[in-house]
């Protein structure tokens, strides 16, 4: 037996029906075996000692991977492979009998890369850690992932009930693309009260049946707080045996600054492009959440085949060892940029989270959240001749869209990303001419405010 033929029936027993590995010497058809490589007992994860329950950070360096299963290689091996071998006839059979539901237990194993692979399962084994989750899902981008979970839960003719404003593509995702399907939607507010989410979900019921409740918190590209617990209280409070899941994104903030599973909601979203990627050099997503919204998610997956890439999937395995050093290094940065920009004389206001001190906002962050990110809106005095000059002068930020990753980055969304946006709705959503968004990175934060110091300086 090779390697990755035990790699294979490791990540398969790993998963999702844990498997009694017997040792070979306990096998009755050992005799069988004579020539091939002795079958392996594959090590165990670990995941508490002496009752301490290891951290995300700790257990990112090798859950859900054992060496041995891929000849001692320290890092899992990159799979690029479209189509695994079935160990003989009856396996493959046992496989599909599994698949169509011949079989009560689902299928397991590793059969075709359109369903799942060993680093994409290993990918879903180490971010369902950082929320506690039972279960993850990996995907090819963080649309591919919302659009997969969309499709999964609603039907022609359902209510999508959701907080406002959303990524502009997933906006457009509800709203003209599946509205051409006959689903409908009515949003509220990010920072709406319970009684006003009631609300909007009452009149939602009256439309049709409410299959989704969607949020994004921090709102893109506001940073608008949505009060997930007043959203979880007022869908059980309407919705008696047919209670709608509660998904949403949580790019901005998680998965180490906010865990809304914690809070109510059911399914918690990634772009994992953004921080835990962190890098800016992939594009993916993921879902996390429990077995049982998850699992109908991966059989739309696999029909429509948004899982992400092997080497994709590998690089984030590589970002996820240091998400929490380069999180945690990207927010204390921004509080000393914000704090730097909070004081400037050219600056008219900085939207960051940390800066909350009272009203609504401030309470659903302390209930919610336990850091401010390193994602803000900086609104200069003056317009886009000021944003443009403050934007063209920087030597160390990048001018580019994106965020989330080890570089600073930072551009002008009312001539950008949201250049084709209505102006009311503009104005609505406070995307002026002099607003410039900003990502802050891993960088020396001394030397990042050395060079807003001469971009501000120069407008
Ligand atoms: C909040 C939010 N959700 C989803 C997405 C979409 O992710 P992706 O670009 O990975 O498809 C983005 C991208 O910027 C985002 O900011």
């Amino acid at each position: 037996m090779g390697a990755r033929e035990r790699f294979d029936q490791r990540r398969s027993g790993s998963r999702h029906q844990p498997v009694e590995w017997s040792d070979l010497r306990n096998m009755e058809d050992e005799s069988d075996l004579s020539g091939a490589t002795p079958r392996r007992r594959p090590k165990q994860d670990v995941l508490e000692i002496g009752g301490r329950k290891l951290k995300p950070s700790t257990l990112m360096m090798g859950h859900g991977y054992d060496p041995a299963l891929s000849e001692g290689s320290l890092k899992a091996p990159i799979f690029l492979t479209s189509t695994f071998v079935f160990e003989n006839a009856a396996a493959g059979k046992r496989h599909f009998e599994g698949v169509t539901g011949k079989r009560p237990g689902g299928a397991e194993g590793l059969v075709y890369s359109r369903f799942n692979g060993p680093n994409q399962e290993i990918l879903e084994d180490r971010l369902s850690l950082w929320e506690d989750a039972e279960d993850a899902l990996s995907f090819s981008s963080g649309m591919s992932a919302i659009a997969t979970l969309l499709l999964t839960f609603v039907q022609p003719g359902d209510v999508i009930v959701h907080s406002g404003p959303l990524y502009a593509a997933t906006e457009t995702l509800i709203g003209r693309i599946l509205g051409k399907f006959g689903v409908k939607w009515l949003d509220f507010p990010a920072g709406a009260t319970r009684g006003e989410i009631e609300a909007v979900m009452d009149r939602a019921r009256s439309l049709g049946r409410v299959s989704l409740i969607y949020l994004e918190s921090p709102a893109n590209p506001t940073n608008a707080l949505v009060d997930v617990e007043a959203v979880a209280a007022a869908r059980d409070a309407l919705f008696g045996e047919e209670r709608p899941p509660i998904a949403i994104d949580n790019t901005f903030l998680g998965p180490l600054w906010s865990k809304p599973l914690e809070h109510g909601a059911d399914l918690s979203v990634y772009s994992l492009t953004k921080y835990a990627g962190g890098h800016s050099d992939l594009v993916a997503g993921g879902v996390v959440g429990s077995k049982a919204l998850i699992n109908p998610i991966r059989m739309m997956r696999n029909t429509i085949g948004t899982i992400t890439d092997p080497n994709s999937a590998w690089m984030l395995l590589r970002s996820l060892e240091t998400l929490e050093l380069r999180m945690s290094r990207a927010g204390e940065n921004a509080a000393r940029v914000c704090a730097f920009f909070r004081d400037h004389p050219t600056v008219e206001s900085v939207g960051y989270l940390g800066f909350l001190e009272d009203g609504r906002q401030a309470d659903i962050y302390r209930r919610h959240c336990t850091g401010a990110g390193s994602t803000f809106s900086l609104y200069l005095k003056g317009g886009e001749r000021e944003a443009f000059a403050f934007l063209d002068t920087l030597k160390i930020a990048k001018l580019a869209v994106s965020l989330g990753g080890t570089e600073t980055l930072a551009s002008a969304p009312a001539a950008m990303t949201h250049l084709s946006v209505p102006d009311e709705r503009k104005a609505a959503l406070g995307i002026s001419d002099n607003l410039v968004r900003i990502s802050i990175g891993v960088e020396d934060p001394d030397d990042l405010i050395a060079d807003f110091e001469q971009a501000l300086a120069a407008i």
